[in-house]
């Protein structure tokens, strides 16, 4: 089984992105692998620090691991956003292959300096957990959100990127380059993209020389995607999309089965919904 850092180092090789995608419960957990699994891509799959406190910890750390036994699968579990070194701590110990410390909120000085001792817990833990640290301010939420939040579009400089990493020594380095959290209604109704500085993404991989993570994928125009990926991009981050698709599966199973009690036969319409998603994302990120 080939580990997170060398399924990275291949794909930024190919100039491909990872997808990561991620995961609140076994709909989008199972739809996530059976769509990676059809195409034969290594996958990532994140939980958030609230994500993570409904599946739990090891619950969801276990059910990585079954997909790996049973298929011999290479399947990635990363901590998604972890804003406290104890929760980093309990990821770490619980398995996962990487954990975002997200300081991405604080003065730059001072997220070095919690980043650096977020890497120090985590690595005396397992040192073989990839670290990602974030600078510069892309909002926080997975929604479906009214407008752009405050802060957001200020990019990242080369300078900045090249510092923080020196100084923390992450292995991945999450930057803000045209990109958000969530989506506003315009983006889910398709008549509004994301669009990403390009250039900037590139100028800040030649300075960083390191894995870079693309967050805030949902409602990103398709070709931004493409040429961010070729520009420096290995692990693209999707949520919201999934949770709209999610949450109209769910609304069209209930709508289609009103005397239905088995969850299961509910849930299914979710499961094809949040499939093809995470299907016509993986393709894109894994094209040449
Ligand atoms: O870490 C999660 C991602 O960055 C998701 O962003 O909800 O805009 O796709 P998104
Ligand atoms: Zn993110």
């Amino acid at each position: 089984m080939m580990s997170l850092r060398d399924v990275l180092k291949r794909a930024e090789v190919n100039k491909v992105a990872i997808g990561h995608f991620n995961f609140s419960d076994l709909v989008a957990f199972n739809a996530i692998v059976a769509a990676a699994r059809d195409q034969e891509l290594p996958v990532m799959v994140g939980v958030s620090e609230g994500e993570r406190e409904f599946t739990g910890v090891q619950q969801a750390a276990a059910l990585v691991r079954a997909i790996r036994d049973e298929y011999n699968y290479p399947i990635f579990l990363n901590a998604d956003h972890t804003h406290s070194i104890a929760h980093a701590e309990e990821a770490a110990k619980a398995g996962f292959d990487e954990i975002i410390f997200d300081g991405s909120a604080l003065p730059f000085e001072e997220n070095i300096k919690q980043t650096k001792k977020a890497i120090e817990a985590i690595k005396s833990i397992n040192p073989a957990i990839l670290v990602e640290g974030e600078i510069g301010w892309i909002g926080a939420s997975s929604a479906v959100i009214d407008k752009v939040p405050e802060g957001v579009g200020v990019l990242t400089t080369p300078e900045e990127a090249r510092q923080f990493v020196d100084a923390t020594k992450v292995d991945v380095l999450a930057p803000a380059v045209g990109n958000m959290h969530g989506m506003l209604a315009s983006m889910v109704h398709g008549n509004v993209q994301k669009r990403l500085n390009i250039e900037r993404i590139a100028e800040i991989k030649a300075s960083a020389k390191i894995f870079m993570t693309l967050h805030g994928g949902s409602g990103t125009n398709d070709d931004d995607f493409k040429r961010a990926i070729k520009a420096g991009m290995t692990i693209v981050h999707v949520n919201t999309e999934i949770r709209i698709a999610w949450r109209r599966g769910v609304e069209a199973g209930l709508a289609a089965e009103p005397n239905e009690v088995a969850p299961y036969k509910i849930l299914t319409p979710a499961v094809e919904a949040v499939k093809k998603v995470v299907s016509s994302r993986l393709a894109l990120f894994s094209s040449k």
